[in-house]
């Protein structure tokens, strides 16, 4: 079997028995069978506990070797001395997938890594996939199952997050969910004694409903397994890879047990495989959020339009110090601009549109931009500016976003002036429309839709049949 088909039973179980569900509201094992039964998941639960014949309503069995159906996936929620015992058993019920939760395992020193390989030896032998050990589990908001501990769904969406930190894990998804970003499936993957990032990549390129695969890592052991499947992925990944610092580092390995290798052999690696480097929590998403909702970048021409002078010179700075172009408009596209704006302002790229911009001048810009041969991307920008309209700069970048997708030229917002113009904002956030409180961030997210098109183009040859003609 594959790694896609290995994993179904994990990700797409028909049966979960949770090890270790707990009576009490303290602990993770009551936790995790709680999240699985808020959910609503339609599938048959099983909590295994030895001390108690009831959990929330619900028979337990004292071991899985006393449960009659079969069992696809085990979570396994007790102290790391006695997972051995337990995995034994889910190997003589041939269960088919388990998530080991426990921590104090490789992470802790000699005798935890000891400890590690025994359980994934059980699991080698008895055909089971693990994930894990200390992991949070996974969280699937688009088939509705929580099987991990901690509460809370992310949004619904086409991003996949795998995360090696479980705490960081449910920072990032209550980050999105506060940028109305949304997740396909969350998977937090701790030691990866067994199935790894790879095994994932794999996994989510082949899962319909992800676009974009974003990943926090502070390790990985089979670099060549990484590499090959990270290459073979059609779907665009970002990264942040931490542990980059000798401080950083040395926390990676009592984290999760990680040996974070030289940053400059992360990096080039990285870049061979056309991974998108972010360099944190807000440029991960930033990234993962325009290249899951805008189309990749035919080159690195682009136009910048903003009500405040400043602003548009800004991005012109950052566009041009990360590689992107800033290109001059065609003397058509001057000529169509000049009746759209005030006589203050000179018809050119960065445009200037005036604070008074209100949604037609915005509009009528914008499009003429796209129109551009010069320009392949658009960055829109509204500031405060004290007479700004931002609700009609917003309901411009709206029409623009939904009336040029044939062009494939992305569009990205940006915004300068606090708590009032955010609110405003958010309509774009909701609408999946990329928009960015910095000049940097905007650049940097058109700099990665740019690099995306050099992906796929190199993709795009490589399938190409050879031309054996000598032309
Ligand atoms: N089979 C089934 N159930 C059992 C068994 C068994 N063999 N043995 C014990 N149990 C029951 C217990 O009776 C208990 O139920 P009860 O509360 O109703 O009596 C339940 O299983 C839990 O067992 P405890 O011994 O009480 O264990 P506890 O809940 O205190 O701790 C845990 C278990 C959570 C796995 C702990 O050892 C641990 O590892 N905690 C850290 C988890 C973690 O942080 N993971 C990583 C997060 S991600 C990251 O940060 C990288």
């Amino acid at each position: 079997m594959g790694t896609v088909e290995d994993l179904k039973p994990i990700f797409s179980p028909k049966s979960i028995a949770v090890i270790g569900a707990s009576r009490s509201p303290m602990k993770i094992g009551y936790e995790i069978l709680q999240n699985i039964l808020v959910q609503g998941y339609t599938g048959k639960v099983y909590p295994i506990n030895p001390e108690t014949p009831t959990i929330m309503g619900l028979k337990t069995q004292p071991s899985v070797l006393a449960v009659k159906d079969d069992i696809d996936l085990a979570i396994i929620a007790v102290p790391a001395e006695f997972v051995p015992k337990v995995m034994t058993e889910c190997a003589k019920k041939k269960v088919k997938g388990v998530i080991v939760i426990s921590s104090g395992f490789s992470e802790t020193g000699e005798k935890g890594k000891l400890l590690e390989e025994e359980v994934l030896q059980i699991a080698r032998k008895g055909g089971i996939r693990l994930i894990g050990p200390n992991t949070l589990g996974y969280k699937d908001p688009i088939d509705n199952l929580d099987a991990a501990f901690v509460f809370g769904m992310p949004r619904p969406g086409e991003i996949a997050l795998i995360s090696q930190s479980g705490a960081l894990c449910i920072g990032m998804i209550y980050y999105a969910n506060g940028e109305h970003i949304g997740l396909s499936r969350v998977i937090s993957v701790g030691n990866k004694a067994d199935v790894d990032d790879a095994d994932l990549i794999d996994y989510l390129d082949n899962d319909p409903s992800t676009k974009v695969i974003a990943m926090y890592i502070e390790g990985i052991k089979d670099g060549k397994k990484f590499l090959d499947s990270a290459r073979r992925c059609q779907k665009p990944i970002v990264a942040i890879k931490a542990g980059r610092t000798p401080a950083g580092s040395a926390a990676a390995s009592t984290h999760t047990g990680s040996f974070s290798g030289s940053d400059a052999v992360y990096d080039s690696a990285f870049k061979q495989v056309h991974i998108q480097r972010a360099y944190d929590v807000i440029e991960l998403f930033d990234f993962a959020r325009a290249l899951a909702y805008q189309p990749p970048t035919l080159s690195n021409k682009v136009g910048i339009i903003s009500n405040g002078g400043g602003a548009g010179i800004m991005i012109a700075d950052w566009c041009e110090s990360i590689g992107l172009k800033v290109p001059n408009l065609s003397k058509k596209t001057v000529e169509a601009l000049r009746p759209h704006l005030p006589s203050i302002t000179t018809a050119r790229n960065p445009l200037d549109v005036a604070g008074d911009a209100r949604f037609y001048r915005y509009h009528a810009t914008g499009s003429i931009m796209l129109s551009d041969p010069n320009v392949d991307a658009l960055i829109m920008t509204c500031v405060h500016a004290g007479i700004a309209r931002p609700r009609e700069y917003v309901g411009a970048v709206i029409k623009l976003v939904e009336e040029k997708r044939n062009l494939k030229k992305p569009i990205v917002a940006c915004w300068v002036g606090g708590p009032e113009v955010d609110e405003v904002v958010q309509e774009l956030r909701v609408k999946n429309i990329p928009v960015y409180p910095s000049a940097m961030r905007a650049a940097k997210a058109v700099r990665c839709l740019y690099d995306e098109g050099r992906r796929l183009e190199i993709l795009t040859k490589k399938r190409q049949p050879k031309d054996n003609s000598g032309n």
